[in-house]
């Protein structure tokens, strides 16, 4: 589904938006894109709401902190990785696939 424009989220900025239900961060890393649950496994802060870093985003309650390409917890007082989802991009559109990437 179709969830933001390329021309609207600069490098270097992320924004949140809702797929199926659930908050998914979108973040734009050097101009390429990538989508992640927007919700740290500690207590679920948002993390949109935190510091994106080149590809490291930061949690603003803990700072705990995550590859946003992959979802992978980098450090902090969190014991899970994130959630990520398939992204596409076609022309000026950013897409997320609805089901989660493994
Ligand atoms: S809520 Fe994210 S580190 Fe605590």
């Amino acid at each position: 589904m179709p969830v933001a424009t390329v021309s609207a989220l600069a490098p270097g900025t992320m924004k949140w938006v809702v797929v199926e239900r659930e908050r998914v961060l979108i973040a734009n890393v050097d101009g390429a894109f990538y989508a992640l649950r927007d919700a740290c496994g500690h207590r679920q802060e948002p993390l949109s709401k935190g510091r994106l870093e080149g590809h490291v985003v930061e949690c603003p309650l803990h700072f705990a902190t995550f590859d946003v390409r992959t979802g992978k917890l980098l450090s902090g007082p969190v014991a899970e990785d994130v959630r990520t989802y398939a992204v596409q991009v076609k022309d000026d559109t950013v897409y997320v696939k609805r089901a989660p990437s493994p």
